[in-house]
């Protein structure tokens, strides 16, 4: 089985073939990957319409790269798997319209693929981890602890009540002109910082649930920083600093609840894994915190490769196969969702997913 996988949920144009090794183990044959970043840099954010027509522009390109990549055929592929949401309708439209077309021409089936589901199951590809496992979901879009008990199978334990991790990094970057997009920004500055000199709350400590909330925190931010304009390099440094510890003081607190509860749901599970993706995932800060609590909590830590963390198709293909394999086959009608919450019984948080556009 060979599926070509499209990601065009945000902005981030994908393609990659992924397919199963004479053994049936999970291999990826390719994985292109083209950012819009530059297209929207100056906007300060994702602005939808260019954002499809960028996808528009270089999509049929990325695919023959993908299949180039692989050393295949379009007729060598046996399946069509896109993003069906959550994300910016237009850009879904874009990918969905081309995976449909492909499968059609080719007759090969086609999954409308959910772009949240591909993010969880990104371990399954990469170290072939079994279920059940938590799953520390932090992006643009999305900040989320969900317990992944099977495909299709996910319950989402904490969520952000305002912003978004991803999002509250590229807004502390932009108050502090650091340019967009203001993770690795961010992350640069801190590096140069002294974490102690300027004092920020620390978000959701010791509440009795796996929520975050980060708006509180961007406003600590803004205050401090308005309070020393012109913000001199070194402070921006020390904000930086400052901002990225309190976000990894909550991140500990929150973690460690989601780790106490998953212990008295599974007694017995004798090598309990903690798997983060998504963008912010590639923070090293971050990485070190949660390798840090794993180490001491006695939890194995699977963080994919910060190329797989980001928006991908590989995991779209993935997620597609798996899919496939079990049978399941979209309809031809299949329309995209803007909002497509990979726990469907979980209720909607007042303000969270906002933006609702990036995962
Ligand atoms: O998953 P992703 O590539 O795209 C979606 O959100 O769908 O995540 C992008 C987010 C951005 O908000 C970006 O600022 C953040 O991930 N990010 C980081 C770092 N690299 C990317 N945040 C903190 N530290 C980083 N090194
Ligand atoms: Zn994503």
């Amino acid at each position: 089985m060979r599926v070509l996988g499209i990601e065009t949920s945000c902005d981030e144009t994908a393609a990659a073939v992924v397919g199963r090794d004479a053994a049936g183990r999970p291999a990826i044959h390719s994985s292109i990957v083209l950012s819009q970043a530059g297209d929207h840099a100056a906007f300060g954010g994702v602005v939808p319409e260019i954002a499809a027509r960028a996808h528009v522009e270089a999509l049929d390109r990325v695919i023959a790269a993908a299949l180039r990549d692989a050393g295949l055929a379009i007729g060598d592929i046996d399946a069509v798997s896109a993003t069906g949401g959550p994300g910016l309708v237009g850009g879904l439209m874009v990918g969905m319209t081309t995976g449909k077309a492909i499968a059609a021409a080719r007759s090969v089936p086609f999954l409308a693929v959910n772009h949240l589901e591909g993010h969880a199951l990104t371990a399954v590809l990469t170290d072939g981890i079994p279920f059940p496992y938590l799953l520390l979901l932090v992006s643009g879009g999305h900040t989320q602890i969900v317990l992944v008990r099977g495909l299709g199978r996910y319950e989402r334990w904490g969520t952000t009540i305002d912003d978004a991790l991803g999002e509250a990094f590229d807004k502390t970057a932009s108050l502090l002109s650091l340019g967009f997009p203001g993770g690795p920004a961010v992350e640069a500055a801190a590096a140069r910082g002294d974490p102690r000199r300027i004092e920020l709350p620390r978000p959701m400590i010791g509440q009795p649930n796996c929520n975050f909330s980060f708006s509180g925190l961007k406003t600590a931010v803004r205050m401090e920083a308005s309070r020393r304009e012109p913000v001199a390099e070194g402070d921006v440094a020390d904000l930086c600093a400052a901002f990225q510890e309190s976000v990894c003081a909550s991140l500990a607190d929150r973690i460690d609840r989601a780790f106490s509860r998953f212990r008295a749901e599974f007694p017995d599970a004798s090598d309990p894994t903690l798997v983060v993706a998504g963008g912010v995932a590639a923070n090293r800060r971050i990485r070190a915190l949660l390798s840090e609590r794993c180490a001491k909590e006695a939890w194995r830590l699977v963080a994919p490769p910060p190329k797989l963390c980001g928006d991908n198709a590989a995991m779209i293909a993935f997620a597609g196969m798996l899919r496939l394999e079990r049978g399941e086959r979209s309809a031809s009608d299949v329309a995209p969702r803007s909002r497509w919450p990979l726990d469907e019984q979980a209720d909607a948080l007042i303000g969270s997913g906002r933006r609702g556009m990036k995962a």
